[in-house]
């Protein structure tokens, strides 16, 4: 609770001022709430005049794609989850004092989705086709002081298919106003740089851009100040500058901390660095940046090294998307995926393939998360992904961002950069993602100019994740050697061997890997009739489906392999699995009706898949044990099954209705998961892990019951009034006794009773074509979700979950 808060806060503190007397009234205020959306091409809705009336209400982060409804006829194609996308725009009223005539005025959009075009008061301010990137404008020109503003957006996101994965449609991130002095620090002008530390000293150096926008000359004393997280302040230094009118220059200065409390994933924390324009001996300007102190190293021998300390990154790549909620993500969804991959054992995020939010960044700093930022998934050359109609497999090429790189590439790297050079959990930029043009020398120019760019703004190095290694086609060395840190994509064994036999003396993480740690939806398990049933069902569209979801077979063994290479080779800094969670579009190698990936060990809702207890047993030591399949295989009775475990003890060993099937070894250089042979028949399995031969952890399947009633539970029970906090309600059917039914797929419905509204609702099927946005959801493999959003009320709320034939059941949340 008390982390969410500071999260959805830190944004908006950056530029609030200090309580003592003489500060300045900076602010940087959400923009979220009170806009008028509409669907379509809005001619003349940037004249100040236009009547907007019949125009929806809305507040952000909004994407009107998530709301369907699915069809096959909607061009974003399977790769954008079957979701309508097109033109649409937002207007917003809002009044500016008379009394604020001498100060300064930025709309900032942290994303928009896309092709934006922005006007205030019918005058243009810009446009911005990249819907990822962050973009501000100074309205101060333009603004009526002591009366009535308008703000106007169009977005343009009718080229579809838009991309290789779903994106939606929107002002999909949240906007704020910044207010400030005509002395102040450009959005991103503060550059912190913390690397040079060690547990008895961190020398801080500062770069701020200042500027006077004054039609005179300012002496001005520029202050820099850092505090501890109990707001101590720990080290001052102040400096002096003259600016002439309309003046901007660079101000250096250096602050020492004495015995600094490094970042780390376990203890990441963080520091403020206020920084204040001083004028005659009163704050004009300041602004606080949240920073932590920590040392980042990159070793071509050993790998990376946080604070002295060698670290193996366990990473995952995500795509932006909040499952449910489409792409309007909020601070909550952000910290609940990372509290779950955590408890996987993850310690690192790639932002595959575009920037992320702010919000992000700020929760990733503050959780302990290491974070490749990932820029492009295209330069020059179109992208055609691999996708089916009809049966067919086609290549359809994507509008994405090969057709305005040449145009946006440099500005859009530029800006990406300024933005989040000052987040600790930020490691390495990476400037693309299976660039084929990177199998050319002609990638070795543009590879260099956009690491040039990176270089120039920030000393983190620069990786790029390049596939190709051991497919036959070899990238392009010099091309290759354009980054600091070479990045493989679904690199092998005999990859790996030769590459490091050509680039002994390279640095080397592997980018991305696996895309196969379970193709069948959670908790799905077919055997016999059961399985030609289910592929009869989904009437799949891709021909090769059936042979590629079998070919990775149940235990995942590709996600196996790649991180037995990686963790046997100390030069290689860790791997980044594709992807964390499922994401909405990209639904390969299946077609309609799927409409979410289905690669990750964690479903689209959140729930663990079996692969997410593989990651756990290899990515971490608390002792651990998980079996799978369930015990539910009515109609099988007498056959033979395969029950397999995956733990982080010495040995494991399985019991079937108290009958021992015999004790294994857990040899984790080898094989990375136990097996035995069972004849089911209803019962129970048990399995039992022992180190030096004590029993440390144990997990029960019993054949479950008739669905009897609904469990609800929660990760936390509070959340803030503000309209944008959010509780994920998890709902598992079960029978009498409380065994999760592992097949129920009962229609549960909720209801709310307090201040709160229903945000989104999923199961994790990705073949499902149920709304996100409703108040009921049919359960799959015996669970559901519900995403409750707080409003601007505090109160008590009661959740219901019912359903036909079931206990209902209710939780008692607050809001606050
Ligand atoms: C990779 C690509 C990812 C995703 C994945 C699916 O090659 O980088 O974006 O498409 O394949 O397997």
């Amino acid at each position: 609770m008390q982390r969410l808060k500071t999260s959805i806060l830190l944004v908006a503190i950056i530029f609030l001022a200090g309580c003592q007397a003489n500060q300045p009234k900076n602010s940087k205020d959400l923009f979220d709430f009170g806009w008028k959306f509409t669907k379509g091409e809005a001619i003349g809705a940037e004249n100040p005049n236009f009547i907007d009336q019949g125009w929806q209400d809305v507040d952000l982060p909004h994407d009107w794609s998530i709301e369907g409804p699915f069809s096959k006829e909607n061009a974003s194609f399977s790769r954008g989850a079957w979701l309508p996308a097109g033109k649409c725009a937002y207007r917003k009223s809002f009044e500016i004092k008379k009394n604020q005539k001498d100060k300064r005025f930025v709309i900032y959009f942290e994303g928009a989705y896309r092709n934006s075009e922005v006007w205030i008061n019918g005058n243009f301010l810009g446009t911005r086709p990249l819907g990822y990137a962050s973009f501000h404008y100074d309205m101060t020109p333009y603004i009526n002081f002591g009366g009535n503003n308008t703000l106007t957006v169009k977005l343009d996101n009718s080229a579809q298919p838009g991309s290789r994965w779903y994106t939606g449609t929107g002002i999909y991130r949240h906007v704020h106003l910044i207010t400030t002095d005509k002395l102040y620090v450009p959005v991103w002008g503060n550059y912190i740089v913390t690397n040079d530390c060690s547990a008895k000293e961190a020398t801080i150096k500062i770069e701020t851009e200042i500027k006077n926008d004054y039609n005179e000359e300012k002496s001005i004393i520029v202050r820099q100040t850092a505090f501890d997280s109990n707001s101590n302040e720990v080290s001052s230094i102040e400096t002096k500058e003259n600016l002439a009118a309309g003046e901007s220059k660079i101000n250096k200065s250096t602050l020492k901390v004495k015995n600094p409390l490094l970042w780390n994933p376990t203890t990441p924390n963080l520091y403020r660095i206020k920084t204040e324009l001083i004028v005659n001996g009163n704050v004009a300007y300041a602004e606080n940046t949240k920073t932590g102190i920590r040392k980042i190293e990159f070793d071509a021998t050993n790998g990376f090294f946080l604070n002295g300390k060698n670290i193996k990154l366990k990473g995952v790549c995500l795509h932006h998307d909040g499952g449910p909620l489409g792409a309007a993500v909020y601070a909550r969804t952000t910290e609940r995926q990372l509290e779950i991959l955590r408890e996987m054992g993850c310690n690192a995020v790639r932002t595959a393939h575009n920037p992320f939010s702010e919000e992000f960044m700020n929760i990733c700093d503050s959780m302990g998360f290491f974070v490749m930022s990932e820029m492009f998934d295209e330069w020059e050359k179109v992208k055609e992904p691999a996708t089916t109609q009809n049966g067919e497999k086609i290549r359809i090429p994507v509008n994405y961002y090969a057709d305005i790189f040449k145009k946006w590439a440099d500005k859009d790297l530029t800006d990406f950069v300024l933005r989040d050079r000052n987040h600790p959990s930020v490691i390495m930029w990476s400037i693309g993602n299976e660039i084929d043009q990177m199998r050319r020398p002609e990638g070795a120019p543009i590879g260099k100019r956009l690491a040039d760019i990176v270089h120039k703004l920030d000393y983190r190095p620069v990786t790029n994740g390049v596939h190709g290694y051991g497919w036959g086609v070899w990238p392009d060395s010099t091309a290759a050697a354009t980054s600091d840190i070479y990045g493989y994509n679904y690199i092998k064994d005999d990859g790996f061997i030769k590459e490091r036999k050509l680039q002994p003396n390279t640095m080397a993480i592997v980018t991305e890997h696996e895309s196969a740690q379970s193709f069948y939806p959670r908790g799905t398990y077919l055997y016999g009739d059961d399985k030609k049933a289910w592929w009869d069902k989904l009437a799949y569209e891709h021909k090769d489906a059936y042979e590629w979801v079998e070919g990775r077979d149940i235990r995942g063994e590709s996600g196996m392999d790649a991180w037995k290479w990686v963790k046997n080779r100390p030069y290689v800094m860790g791997m980044f699995i594709w992807t964390g969670f499922d994401y909405l579009g990209e639904v390969i190698p299946f077609g309609w009706p799927a409409r979410s990936s289905s690669f990750a060990p964690i479903d689209l809702c959140g729930f663990p898949k079996d692969g997410f207890f593989f990651y756990q047993s290899q990515w971490t030591d608390q002792p651990m044990v998980h079996i799978f399949p369930h015990w539910n295989l009515e109609g099988h009775e007498g056959e033979t099954v395969t029950v397999y475990a995956y733990t982080n003890c010495d040995e494991v060993e399985l019991f079937q209705d108290g009958k021992s099937l015999g004790k294994q070894k857990n040899d984790t250089k080898g094989v990375e998961y136990q097996s035995w042979d069972a004849v089911y028949q209803a019962g129970e399995l048990k399995a039992i892990s022992y180190i030096n031969g004590n029993q440390v952890a144990e997990k029960t399947v019993k054949t479950a019951g008739a669905p009897a009633k609904i469990l609800i539970s929660t990760r936390k029970t509070e959340m803030t009034a503000n309209s944008q906090d959010l509780i994920y309600v998890e709902c598992t059917v079960v029978d009498k006794d409380g065994n999760l039914v592992p097949k129920a797929d009962n229609k549960i419905e909720f209801s709310i009773d307090g201040p709160a509204v229903i945000a989104g609702v999923g199961n994790g099927n990705n073949m499902s074509h149920e709304p996100f946005q409703a108040n009921y959801r049919n359960a799959f493999n015996g669970k559901c979700l519900a995403i409750i959003k707080s409003t601007n009320t505090a109160g008590e709320i009661i959740i219901t979950a019912k359903s036909v034939d079931l206990e209902s059941a209710n939780i008692s949340l607050s809001s606050k």
